[in-house]
């Protein structure tokens, strides 16, 4: 088991590809808040939208809106409106119609960049040989585009760091995981391209809930992103408490930059993962093979899959909001998320 790549000195250049949605918006929020720091963790390149839990205009124009409510300048680029191969799924049903249902939602003042979110992925890892961080939140298929647009980018990945799959049951059908399930091709493509990944599966997103305590502290901040982040939490437990039974939403998509803020917390273990493309019931599966039965574990780059298993309990996710004071955009704006949300319930 390992629980700490190296990581450069930060802040850490990253692209945000998601599908907002609730739990991207927070990911969003508490990236950002990472970035505008006296000592920022990261250096957010842009947010690049995918269709997923809803269409790509509504994830996009939610994309927008967390940007304003921000208040951080950051580009953002539409990409793919549908799957690779398969028909589109979406989730209105946990989402609801907006994809961030709950809060008000402004109208956005401003759009989205022209280009395709494929592309600007492509110029920046060109830009930035080794050196980018993709963030995936939602179904692969805009990194997929962009492998398969300009395979010279692969190599030039830093890595990726995805919210999708699971070692064990599916959340959308009994084997599969929404955003696998959504673009099985596309995870195909991602997984057999020799990137460097993290998959963050349920198996490990369904230990972090946000309790309503957690949820209260978001509120306390007393800001209109804490008050934001709050309300959009209310919303996604329903689905959660009348699905699950569980006291609070799963925040599957800020694992993500948690782990990249906070790799000590997780406790994960390099593995092969297939993706199952049949179109039986385990379609869109990822066949995590946690024990090598079929091949020894794997080792450095060329197929390093890590796949986060457990949340460390007493590591402190429940420290850390008075560790995110150091955040200009906690203290002194409405700006800002904090992992006050994140707890394991291990
Ligand atoms: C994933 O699917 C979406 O509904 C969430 O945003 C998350 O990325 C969880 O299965
Ligand atoms: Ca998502």
């Amino acid at each position: 088991m390992t629980c700490m790549p190296a990581f450069p000195a930060p802040p850490l250049p990253i692209i945000l590809d998601g599908d907002p949605g609730h739990d991207d918006a927070i990911n969003i929020l508490l990236a950002l808040s990472g970035s505008e720091s006296a000592s920022p963790e990261f250096q957010v390149l842009g947010l690049t939208t995918v269709f997923g839990n809803v269409g790509l205009d509504r994830t996009t124009r939610n994309a927008l809106i967390v940007r304003e409510l921000s208040g951080v300048d950051v580009p953002i680029f539409a990409g793919a409106d549908r799957p690779l191969v398969r028909g589109r799924i979406s989730a209105e049903a946990v989402h609801g119609d907006s994809g961030m249902d709950g809060p008000d939602l402004p109208t956005p003042t401003r759009g989205a960049e022209a280009g395709h979110a494929a592309r600007f992925i492509i110029e920046q890892l060109r830009a930035r040989p080794g050196e980018v961080t993709l963030v995936p939140t939602g179904p692969l298929t805009n990194l997929a585009l962009a492998f398969r647009l300009a395979p010279d980018i692969v190599p030039l990945v830093r890595q990726v760091v995805w919210m999708g799959g699971s070692t064990d049951t599916g959340n959308w059908t009994p084997a599969a995981e929404f955003n696998a399930l959504a673009d099985p091709h596309a995870a195909q493509i991602v997984f057999t391209s020799g990137v460097p990944l993290t998959m963050f599966g349920l198996n490990v997103t369904h230990q972090a809930i946000a309790h309503p305590a957690r949820v209260a502290a978001f509120r306390a901040l007393g800001t209109r992103v804490g008050e934001f982040a709050a309300v959009l939490l209310e919303f996604f437990a329903e689905h959660h408490r009348e699905r699950y039974g569980w006291d609070g939403g799963a925040l599957h998509d800020p694992m993500t930059v948690a782990w990249l803020l906070r790799p000590d917390l997780f406790v994960s273990r390099p593995m092969h993962v297939k993706v199952d493309l049949t179109a039986g019931p385990s379609a869109g599966r990822t066949v995590a093979d946690v024990w090598n039965l079929t091949a020894p574990r794997p080792k450095g780059r060329g197929f390093l899959l890590r796949v986060p298993l457990r949340i460390c309990a007493a590591s402190g996710l429940a420290r850390r909001p008075q560790g995110l004071q150091k955040h200009r955009s906690l203290n002194h704006s409405d700006s800002g998320a904090s992992l006050a949300g994140l707890y394991q319930r291990c």
